[in-house]
């Protein structure tokens, strides 16, 4: 009689992902996948979810204590995103569900975009292209489509995570830029120094940035960070950058304070309630608009699916995760 082989566990690819990763877990894994990359409703979800004991998710399934209770099986989410605001941790913890994230691998690449869409906005890139797209340009005149200076400005970074450290870096080592900063905490001296960025309150850097660049995680705490009050706050020759989540502008105070010129031009990159845009926002013109491509390099977006996958492999096949967020759930089992 033929050995019976072990079986390999089983785990759920929530979304189509790129192929060398799929045959990477299938070496250690029975994987049902969604190569058609449907949107599965939660109930879905839920379903195909029975008898797995990993799930790789990339950033919109929401998983909550509702759908844990579903999933007893389930011991670990892998996220391909850095962000995990579509994770219930403390449920997941309470579950003894390890989650994880895919931190480092998409920091500079992130930046590069952050620091497109300032570019953009103060210097009205994407104006000017729909301005010569829609045949208006039929002279120079020496007010078309003047903007904003981004050398020399100074810079207020909202959030200084290795993605704000790498705007940054962009700033004030590329652009000889003045660097300001607010966080909850402030960096390390060493940190401060290599960009020479000042700690400054929320308010203070809202009043003196010239480029303002968001790139704080979203959490209840962080809801609408930047609404009508803030904005009041901000220069009306100064830029907004959002690269990290929706739902930390509020986008329709957004739309109002650019239409009223009370600042000049924003880059959005993520959006409340995305992939639907606030109509107001889209009926703008000082405003860059980009589908959450934040992290989206052929070799980012691969290095990002690799940990995804490596977590699960080391997790459920060797007992130790490369990037867990609640470890406590280790070794409850
Ligand atoms: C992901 C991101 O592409 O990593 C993150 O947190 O925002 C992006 O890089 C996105 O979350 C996938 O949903």
């Amino acid at each position: 009689m033929p050995a019976s082989r072990p079986s390999k566990p089983a785990i759920l690819i929530a979304r189509a992902i790129f192929p060398e990763v799929m045959d990477k877990l299938a070496r250690h894994f029975e994987v049902e996948a969604n190569p058609a990359d449907a949107l599965w409703p939660r109930a879905e979800l839920a379903r195909r979810l029975q008898g797995k004991q990993g799930v790789f998710t990339t950033g919109g399934e929401r998983i909550d204590a509702a759908l844990l209770a579903q999933c007893p099986g389930l011991r670990i989410c892998a996220n391909m995103a850095v962000g995990y605001n579509n994770f219930d941790l403390p449920a997941m913890t309470a579950a003894g569900v390890l989650g994880t994230n895919a931190p480092g691998v998409l920091t500079e690449t992130t930046a590069d975009l952050g620091f497109a869409l300032l570019m953009a906005a103060a210097r009205r890139v994407a104006e000017g292209e729909h301005y010569l797209r829609a045949g208006r340009w039929d002279r120079w005149a020496y007010d078309i489509l003047v903007g904003q200076d981004v050398h020399g400005s100074t810079l207020g970074i909202l959030g200084m995570g290795r993605i704000g450290q790498a705007i940054a870096r962009r700033g004030a080592l590329g652009f000889g830029m003045k660097v300001i900063y607010h966080n909850r905490s402030r960096l390390p001296a060493e940190a401060e120094a290599e960009v020479s960025a000042r700690y400054v309150g929320k308010d203070e850097l809202l009043r003196t940035a010239d480029h303002v660049v968001l790139v704080v995680p979203y959490s209840p705490a962080s809801h609408h960070a930047i609404g009508a009050a803030e904005l009041a706050l901000m220069k009306p020759t100064a830029t907004l950058v959002n690269i990290a989540r929706g739902g930390i502008v509020d986008d329709a105070a957004l739309a109002a304070a650019l239409r009223a010129g009370r600042i000049a031009a924003a880059g959005l990159d993520v959006f409340e309630g995305e992939p639907q845009v606030h109509p107001d926002l889209l009926a703008c013109a000082n405003v860059v608009l980009t589908p959450h491509i934040g992290s989206a390099t052929v070799p980012t977006r691969k290095a990002m699916a690799h940990l995804a996958a490596d977590n699960l492999i080391g997790y459920l096949v060797h007992g130790q995760p490369l990037t867990p967020l609640n470890p406590e759930v280790m070794g409850r089992a």
